[in-house]
């Protein structure tokens, strides 16, 4: 049935800035994991349940009188557990109720924070391959993507690379570590460079942290505790990666309080607040991170090295991730053309289905070599799809 909208105007309902962006990559190959009985190695949530002390927290949240609206930066005592919680990681204090704002996932953080803080015109500097809401909220806001490459091999940021995409009109540096697709830890160097140019140009950090917990070599190191950038950057994460609740959708964004009055202007007309009995499950979280966070990593350690090897084994060369909970597989010896290309025939042929990397960058020509894995399975699916790929492999090589 044709739309009447689009019969009066002649063309597709959507604005014409979203149109680029197309529907996501992880909607459409977890759709197609769906149609081919694929294990799904593409969109990253976990296929396993949250702690029993989230999942009880929030259910007795349900049942305790938070089921209305709540204050809408977030529930108070969610944003003083946040803020001590913060004062570990990153040796700044954050003001409970003016420094921090309690999101839908930082999914909206990342929206509210380019809708509070973008003029039209204003640019923001992402490193590619970067998360794929970036620069479709960066469009939304009325700004404009500067999008640069990390420098391969190793996916390391370059300064002068950096530096030659940022001006004067440079409103913000978007910054993901660890790392999604590719599960670096940017080192101390790094982030000082970025540290370095945005103090040099006056601009601002969007540092997006949500993997900080899921981190293997080394620990993650908030780009805020670098000195003088407490002023500059405003911190976005969420519960969802480090307690496996990424349906809960409880972000939030943190910052010098002029920041996070600019995410909060925004975030009072996008959602209000975020779902309050899973705000609360956040105490609970929180109140028992140093306990619940050796298993975290062991076993996230297991299912990393368990996926490299399976995806070695399948003639995959693997990037090994130093934090995330994704590895990036180069799948050249597969000889299916691009990324694209090897991501269809794989969910099709050998009912695994992952994301093509070249989903990550702004021009999608620029790296077709990499899949990206999920390993935020269970150690059954894991073994399961390695050895389907192994198996799609040993076919290929004898046909
Ligand atoms: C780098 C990055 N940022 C943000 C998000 C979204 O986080 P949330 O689920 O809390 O909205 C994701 C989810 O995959 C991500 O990988």
């Amino acid at each position: 049935m044709t739309d009447i909208a689009d019969r009066q105007f002649g063309e597709p309902a959507t604005a014409r800035r979203l149109r680029p962006f197309g529907e996501s990559i992880f909607t459409t190959m977890s759709a197609l994991a769906v149609r081919h009985s694929a294990i799904n190695l593409g969109q990253g949530f976990p296929d396993f349940e949250p702690p029993e002390f989230v999942r009880s927290a929030a259910k007795r949240a349900l049942d305790g009188g938070f089921s209305q609206y709540g204050r809408s930066f977030g529930l108070p005592e969610v944003n003083r557990v946040l803020s001590r919680q913060l004062l570990g990681t990153t040796g700044n204090e954050y003001d409970p109720d003016l420094g921090i704002c309690v999101t839908a996932g930082c999914t909206e953080a990342i929206a509210a924070a380019m809708l509070g803080l973008l003029d039209p015109g204003d640019e923001v500097v992402m490193m590619d391959p970067c998360y794929d809401s970036y620069a479709a909220c960066v469009v939304m806001a009325g700004g404009v993507p500067r999008r640069i490459a990390l420098s391969l091999p190793g996916f390391r940021i370059d300064e002068a690379t950096l530096r030659g995409a940022c001006s004067t009109r440079t409103r913000a540096i978007l910054l993901n570590s660890p790392h999604n697709p590719t599960g670096r830890i940017f080192d101390e160097e790094e982030l000082a460079a970025v540290a370095r140019i945005a103090t040099d140009i006056g601009c601002i950090v969007i540092s997006d942290e949500v993997y900080e917990w899921i981190t293997f070599t080394r620990k993650h190191l908030s780009i805020a505790s670098l000195p003088g950038m407490s002023a500059r950057t405003l911190v976005l994460s969420s519960l969802g990666k480090t307690f496996s609740c990424t349906g809960f959708k409880v972000g939030w964004a943190a910052g010098p309080n002029h920041l996070v009055a600019a995410v909060r202007a925004a975030h009072q007309f996008l959602t209000f607040c975020s779902a309050t009995p899973l705000q609360q499950s956040a105490i609970a979280a929180f109140a028992n991170l140093e306990e619940y966070l050796p298993s975290l990593r062991s076993d996230y350690l297991r299912r990393r090295d368990q996926m490299v090897h399976g995806l070695q084994q399948a003639g995959f060369s693997c990037i090994t991730p130093e934090g995330s909970y994704f590895i990036v597989a180069e799948h050249g010896h597969l000889g299916l053309g691009t990324d694209i290309d090897a991501a269809q025939t794989l969910v099709r042929e050998a009912r695994v289905a992952t994301i093509p990397v070249s989903a990550f960058y702004g021009d999608p020509a620029a790296n077709p070599h990499f899949l990206r894995v999920a390993f935020c399975k269970s150690d059954e699916t894991i073994s399961e799809a390695c050895r389907r790929l192994q198996v799609y492999s040993r076919r290929r090589g004898q046909g």
